[in-house]
């Protein structure tokens, strides 16, 4: 079987469209052959995603973005084997961008169509692999904390990547939280890697925030939020220019706020499965503090954990290439009729 598989050539055009990135990859069995994103400036202005204007935009880079990944990847788009694509959850006039393109595109083509469940795929990034087929991947069962700008979840992945969800967000995100505290402090969207970047010259421990109590492995942060939304609004009346002053402070204690959050209730998790293989993945995953504290439990806990590269942190179309990959070694293909969904 193996042998069969790295004889195979199988090559799959993952497509991306959810949210405000349009990314399309080709994979070759799963190793990435390309993998080309469009960002879309035009949010920064509003504080957060426009879904009009988001969809507007994958109207227009659909087609250039896809044309340079099949370019990169050195092939003729006759050599595709499938097209997949995210069908959700994600905002629904972007994602019929990507749908309707990639049922477009096979039907010409003549290709099976497969879709791909964005949270399930960035789990998928663990199983990328390189040249030499030499990167370590999790081994069954392991648990993996996904942490988005729309979900926070802990999926227990079994055998066969048999995926069940033991925790997540009653409320915001963690991504999210990220974003409306930036916003509260006037910082550019996304938030995320501007805290981020900030909070490297921050103290951590200079304000506390309240932390929530829920029990079990579920998580809540939209009492941290209110609790930042607070505390400056009375300090910004006793100094108009607290946030200015003290920006490093503000960004390293959120942000170790939020750590701390998702840490905890992962070591609840590990404890409570007894598993000791842990990943991360979705776009909080590319944040430096939640990194650097995952890797002091390799030591400390013992795990052994599973960070993915920065490209396939946030949102890539390598992840719906190498889902799509595994789905079509299965023969799990889509009809014509498929239709997207926002929430799922
Ligand atoms: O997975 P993703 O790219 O899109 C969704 O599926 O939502 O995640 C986007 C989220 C945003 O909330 C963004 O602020 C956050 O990921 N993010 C980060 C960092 N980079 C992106 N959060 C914290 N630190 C980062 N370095
Ligand atoms: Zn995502």
């Amino acid at each position: 079987m193996v042998l069969l598989r790295l004889l195979m050539q199988i090559y799959i055009l993952g497509i991306e469209s959810s949210c405000d990135d349009t990314s399309a990859a080709v994979i070759r069995n799963d190793v990435i052959c390309s993998n080309v994103t469009a960002g879309q400036e035009v949010h920064k202005y509003f504080g957060g995603v426009v879904p009009e204007l988001a969809s507007r935009a994958h109207q227009q880079n659909i087609i250039p973005v896809i044309d340079i990944a099949v370019k990169k990847a050195n092939i003729q788009k006759n050599q595709l084997s499938a097209v997949a694509f995210t069908r959700g959850p994600g905002l629904l006039g972007s994602l019929l961008v990507g749908t309707s393109f990639a049922k477009a595109l096979a039907l010409g083509l003549n290709v099976p169509l497969i879709e791909v469940n964005h949270l399930q795929a960035h789990i998928m990034v663990h199983f990328i692999m390189d040249e030499e087929h030499t990167n370590p991947v999790p081994e069954f069962p392991f648990l993996c904390l996904t942490v988005s700008g729309g979900h926070t979840q802990i999926v227990k992945v079994g055998e066969g990547f048999d995926m069940q969800i033991i925790g997540q967000t009653i409320d915001d995100a963690a991504g999210e939280t990220f974003d409306k505290a930036a916003k509260i402090m006037g910082l550019s969207y996304p938030g995320g890697p501007v805290i981020d970047e900030l909070a490297v010259q921050g103290d951590p421990g200079r304000f506390t925030f309240a932390r929530p109590v829920i029990q079990g492995l579920d998580f809540s942060f939209s009492g941290l939020k209110t609790s930042i939304l607070y505390f400056l609004r009375d300090r910004l009346k006793e100094d108009p220019e607290f946030i200015e002053k003290n920006k490093a402070d503000l960004c390293a204690s959120i942000q170790s706020t939020i750590i701390e959050i998702l840490m905890q209730k992962l070591r609840l998790a590990a404890d409570q499965t007894g598993i000791r293989e842990i990943a991360i993945a979705g776009g909080v995953s590319a944040n430096s503090g939640l990194r650097s504290a995952l890797a002091a439990t390799r030591e400390k806990h013992g795990w052994n954990i599973f960070i993915p590269p920065l490209q396939y942190s946030t949102d890539n179309a390598a992840m719906i290439a190498i889902a799509g990959y595994y789905k079509f070694l299965n023969g799990e293909f889509s009809n014509q009729s498929v239709a997207p969904y926002a929430r799922g």
